[in-house]
C-alpha cells in the first residue's frame, strides 16, 4: 500500500473511501447503544458539538499530516519531528487493538445474517436469546474466525475494490432501509415516540463527565481518528482537493448515518420496555436485542432483516479490511517480507488477540473482569478511552507548538481558501489538548473506581 503511493482519483474518490471506513459497526452498533447509556439527547448533543469541532479540527489536522508529509502515520510523524515518532507508533497499536475485537462484533453480525436466512428470526426475537447466544463458547468463536478469515482472504487477495463497489451501492440502500424501519417503529408502537423525544431532547440532568467521556470516544472511533488512519487517507490524496470540504461532507454522511442508527434503536428499546433504564442502560447488545423483536412485527420482516443484517456486514467488512490494511502496511513498513507472509501473521495474531473478547462472555471465562468491565469492553475502553486520547493530545501538543497550526495551514490553503482556519488554530492548540486531557483524567480515574461519575 504504501510501497507505490497511489492516489484517489478525483474529489468524490477520497470522500467516500474515507467514509467507508469510518461508516462501520461504529455508527450502527456502537452509537445507539452509548446514546441510549448516556442520556440520549444529552448524548447527541455532546456528540454533536464535539464532532464540529473537536472532530473537525483534528481530521483536517491528520489529513493534511498525511498529504504534508505523504507517508503513513509512523514515517509522518519521524520525518518532522523524531521526538514525536512514538505518537505515530502508538497510532499504530490502535488498530491492532480494535480490529480483533471488531471482528469479533463483525462475527455476531455474520450469525445474525445466516439466522435470518436459515428460519431461526422467531427464536432470536426472544429477549435472552443474545445472552444466551454470547455465552455458548463455540459458537461466537466459529462466526468470529469466519469473519476475519473473509477480512485476510480480501485483504490477502486484494480485492478491496470489489468489496468498495459493492458497497457503495448497499450503502444508500442501508440508510433507505433504515429509513423505513424508522417511520415504521414511530408509527407502529406504542411509547415508540417518547424514545424519539429521550433519544432528540437534550436533558441536563443526565449530564455527567461520563457523557463527555464516551462521546469523545466515540467521536475517535467513528470518524476512525487518533489511530493513524486518516493520517494515511491524507497521504493518497491529490493538492487540489480540499481537505476542509472533504472533511465536513465525511463528517454529516458519518454522523447521519449514526443518528439515523440511534433512532431507529432507541426510540424500539423504549418501546418494549416501557422507558425501562436498565433496558436502556444494557449496552453492547443492544443492538442484537432490539432489531430481530421489530423485524419480528413486521410483515416480511424476517427478509428484510436479512437483508439488513447483510447490509451491516458490508459495512463491518469494509471497516474491517481497512484496519487489516492498515496493519499490513505498518507491519510492511517496517520488516521486509511479503504481503502473503504478512497477511496471515496478522490474522494468527488478531485471532489469538481477539479471543478472549470472544470468550469472554462463556460461563468458563466471564469471572475474569479487568476493572470490571467483560474482556470486549475492556479493550474498547483501552482504545478509545486511553490510547487515543493519548494520541490525540500529542498530535495536539506537536501541531499546535511544535510544527505550529500556520504550517498546516498552509497545506489546506494549497487547494483553496480554508475558512475554519481561525477555529482549527484555537481548537488546536488550546480546547482539545485541555478538553482530552480531562477526559483522560476522568475516565482513567473513573474505570479505577476513584471517582464515580
Ligand atoms: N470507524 C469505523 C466504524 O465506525 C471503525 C474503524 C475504525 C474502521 C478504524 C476503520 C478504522 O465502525
Amino acid at each position: 500500500m504504501s510501497n507505490e503511493r497511489s492516489s484517489f482519483t478525483g474529489k468524490i474518490g477520497f470522500v467516500l473511501a474515507a467514509a467507508g471506513s469510518a461508516v462501520g459497526l461504529g455508527n450502527i452498533w456502537r452509537f445507539p447503544y452509548l446514546a441510549a447509556r448516556y442520556g440520549g439527547g444529552m448524548f447527541l448533543l455532546v456528540y454533536v458539538i464535539l464532532s464540529v469541532t473537536f472532530g473537525f479540527s483534528l481530521m483536517v489536522a491528520e489529513i493534511a499530516l498525511g498529504r504534508k508529509t505523504q507517508q503513513s502515520p509512523i514515517g509522518a510523524f519521524r520525518s518532522l519531528d523524531k521526538r514525536f515518532s512514538f505518537v505515530g507508533l502508538l497510532a499504530s497499536l490502535v488498530p491492532v487493538i480494535i480490529l480483533p475485537y471488531y471482528s469479533v462484533i463483525g462475527g455476531w453480525v455474520l450469525k445474525y445474517f445466516v439466522g435470518f436466512m436459515t428460519g431461526e428470526a422467531g427464536s432470536m426475537a426472544e429477549s435472552t436469546y443474545f445472552n444466551d447466544y454470547i455465552a455458548g463458547a463455540g459458537q461466537p468463536l466459529l462466526w468470529f474466525a469466519v469473519f476475519i478469515g473473509i477480512t485476510a482472504l480480501i485483504v490477502l487477495f486484494g480485492v478491496q475494490k470489489g468489496i468498495e463497489k459493492v458497497s457503495k451501492v448497499m450503502m444508500p440502500a442501508l440508510v433507505v432501509l433504515m429509513l423505513f424501519i424508522v417511520i415504521y417503529t414511530i408509527a407502529t408502537m406504542d411509547g415508540a415516540w417518547d424514545g424519539v423525544l429521550y433519544y432528540i431532547t437534550p436533558d441536563f440532568s443526565h449530564f455527567s463527565i461520563m457523557t463527555v467521556v464516551a462521546a469523545m470516544g466515540q467521536l475517535f472511533y467513528s470518524m476512525s481518528l487518533a489511530m493513524g488512519i486518516m493520517i494515511t487517507f491524507g497521504s493518497y490524496m491529490k493538492k487540489d482537493i480540499s481537505i476542509e470540504k472533504s472533511t465536513h461532507q465525511i463528517e454529516i454522511f458519518d454522523t447521519g448515518i449514526a443518528f439515523l442508527a440511534g433512532l431507529m434503536i432507541v426510540p424500539a428499546v423504549y418501546a418494549f420496555s416501557g422507558g425501562d433504564a436498565s433496558a436502556l442502560k444494557q449496552g453492547p447488545g443492544l443492538m442484537f436485542v432490539t432489531l430481530p423483536k421489530i423485524f419480528e412485527t413486521i410483515p416480511g420482516g424476517t427478509v428484510l432483516g436479512a437483508v439488513f443484517f447483510f447490509m451491516v456486514l458490508l459495512a463491518a467488512l469494509t471497516s474491517g479490511i481497512s484496519l487489516m490494511e492498515t496493519i499490513v502496511s505498518t507491519v510492511m513498513d517496517k520488516v521486509k517480507i511479503g504481503r502473503k507472509t504478512c497477511c496471515l501473521i496478522v490474522l494468527g495474531f488478531s485471532f489469538l488477540l481477539g479471543l478472549p473478547s470472544s470468550l469472554g462472555f462463556s460461563q468458563a471465562w466471564s469471572w475474569v473482569r479487568p476493572l470490571g468491565m467483560n474482556m470486549l469492553d475492556f479493550f474498547d475502553f483501552v482504545s478509545n478511552n486511553l490510547i487515543m486520547p493519548v494520541v490525540a493530545f500529542f498530535t495536539c501538543l506537536f501541531i499546535g507548538y511544535f510544527l505550529k497550526p500556520k504550517t498546516l495551514i498552509e497545506e489546506l490553503e494549497v487547494s483553496g481558501p480554508f475558512r475554519a482556519k481561525g477555529l482549527f488554530s484555537v481548537m488546536i492548540r488550546y480546547v482539545a489538548p485541555l478538553c482530552v486531557l480531562l477526559i483522560l483524567v476522568s475516565s482513567v480515574l473513573n474505570a479505577f473506581g476513584v471517582i464515580v461519575i
